[in-house]
């Protein structure tokens, strides 16, 4: 039968890993959500959440997808008859995470070439326009978006298509030292900007955004906890299989404990350091522009670039990286898909049918993500209140947050709760110990994981999906 090929080294392994975790998550969303939530204490609430409900999660799912080398549905088949559909839930959350991930990795392409055209003052560039006006002809020029975003389902097809070793080590091993140094530089760049130390105060001092008008009002606990326990799922890739499938391509000599350690790790020094250099740019140079979502990064971004000496070439570095972090993300989630069925083309003895698979997901990925390019931010088209018959909301407007609210709001923290209830209470958390431990390996927070699995992780879960869904829907459950 054909050989199922893994990572060549754990270094490659982990670089993967830590590419699948970071990506636009953690450049627009860490900053801003820790700024909007009370500065350092939400940093406080995502450490003690990262390590009671992340670590144990990662460590599972890691586990999970090397105790059966399969992918997301393939694991849990194997594991328990009561679960076994669990890994259709991560592949439909693929799938939709991946329709507006690639729409908007593709409009990080075009301001990355925006950039180049004002580097040589060429036609594609700014124009004189601002960011607002830049980003408002981009979003009516549908086509336009629709070009880019199918440029970024090529490119992750393409890689994924290498496969796990060729493809998807190979680009990574590059793309996240690179990503680290591009991050220094624009870091160097943003906080050395006058007036910068405000972005700083924003950040990380408690109160500070409440007490100088950036937000209305202090958020209450329990909308804290449940941001930054949906952020921290969204930013580790965690809840819907990517971990299950890498951790089926790695090693069994490997240290699965420390290996799930340095990916959270990293992932939280990635999204502070973009923190810190997104956020300080924005208050010295553009104060009164966008602080989350979208309009941050494209139109707040692009008017410090504008004002900035040497503006355009820091605008192509802050781009490409942008682009690297998206991109080493989207392979994971296609990976999801893709793995799963190269799995079973291979169990049935058809051979190697990763090509033809990456292909057919790849075209179904461009379809929703033209979708999303084509409607996005309320332009013309059928929006899911249309089709569902609802009032407008903020998840039912357009295609972009209604797949980010089905996805990161209600199937990951529902993917995550349901793993920890097969763990911790269906199988038993002794499978995960049996795994960590092999060749030789200790399991050093064995008694730690296996309370956290059972009792703490999943009551948080609950409360993380419960806010998330009021803060969705707006129940106003928490005030
Ligand atoms: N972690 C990625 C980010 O922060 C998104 C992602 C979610 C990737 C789920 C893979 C799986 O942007």
């Amino acid at each position: 039968m054909e050989e199922r090929k893994g990572f060549g080294s754990n270094f490659g392994f982990l670089m993967a890993a830590v590419g699948s975790a970071v990506g636009l998550g953690n450049i627009w969303g860490f900053p801003n959500k820790m700024g909007a939530n009370g500065g350092f204490t939400f940093l406080i609430i995502y450490l003690i959440l990262a390590a009671c409900c992340g670590i144990i999660v990662m460590i599972g799912e890691l586990a999970l997808g090397r105790k059966t080398g399969k992918g997301a549905v393939g694991a849990y088949k194997a594991l328990s008859k009561k679960f076994k559909w669990l890994g259709w839930l991560g592949i439909l959350s693929a799938f939709l995470i991946l329709f507006f991930y690639c729409a908007l990795g593709g409009y990080c392409i075009k301001y990355v070439v925006l950039n180049v055209g004002n580097l040589f003052n060429a036609g594609f560039g700014s124009n004189g326009l601002s960011g607002a006006d830049v980003f408002g002809n981009f979003m009516s020029n549908q086509m336009e978006s629709v070009i880019y975003g199918l440029i970024f389902v090529l490119l992750t097809m393409l890689i994924v298509m290498g496969g796990v070793g060729g493809g998807i080590e190979k680009v990574c091993s590059v793309g996240m030292p690179a990503l680290f140094i591009i991050l220094l530089i624009c870091i160097i760049r943003a906080c050395t900007l006058p007036g910068a130390v405000n972005g700083l105060k924003y950040m990380f001092v408690p109160g500070w955004a409440v007490e100088n008008g950036v937000i209305p009002k202090a958020p209450n606990f329990f909308s804290v906890l449940s941001t930054a326990g949906g952020q921290m799922f969204f930013s580790l890739s965690l809840g819907m299989g990517a971990m299950i499938t890498y951790g089926s391509y790695l090693s069994k000599k490997e240290n699965l404990e420390k290996n799930a350690l340095l990916i959270v790790i990293m992932d939280t020094i990635v999204a502070l350091m973009a923190g810190l250099c997104v956020i300080p740019g924005r208050f010295a140079l553009d104060p009164e522009g966008a602080l989350g979502g979208p309009a941050l990064l494209f139109i707040t971004m692009q008017n410090v670039f504008d004002k900035m000496p040497l503006g355009s070439v820091f605008g192509i570095l802050f781009y490409l990286l942008v682009v690297f972090a998206a991109i080493s993300s989207s392979i994971s989630l296609l990976e999801v898909i893709v793995a799963h069925f190269c799995d079973k083309a291979r169990d049935a003895g058809k051979g190697d049918k990763r090509k033809a698979y990456s292909l057919i997901a790849a075209v179904a990925v461009g379809l929703g993500c033209v979708l999303v390019c084509l409607d996005c931010l309320g332009g013309a088209g059928i929006a899911p209140m249309d089709l569902l018959g609802v009032e407008k909301s903020g998840w039912s407007d357009c295609w972009l947050d209604f797949f980010d609210c089905v996805s990161e709001g209600i199937m990951m923290p529902l993917g995550a709760l349901l793993m920890c209830l097969c763990i911790g209470w269906e199988v038993g958390p002794k499978v995960v110990d049996d795994e960590v431990t092999l060749e030789g390996n200790t399991f050093k927070s064995k008694g730690f994981f296996n309370i956290c699995v059972k009792f703490i992780t999943p009551i948080a879960m609950l409360l993380v999906l419960a806010g998330q869904l009021d803060s969705f829907f707006g129940f106003g459950w928490f005030g």
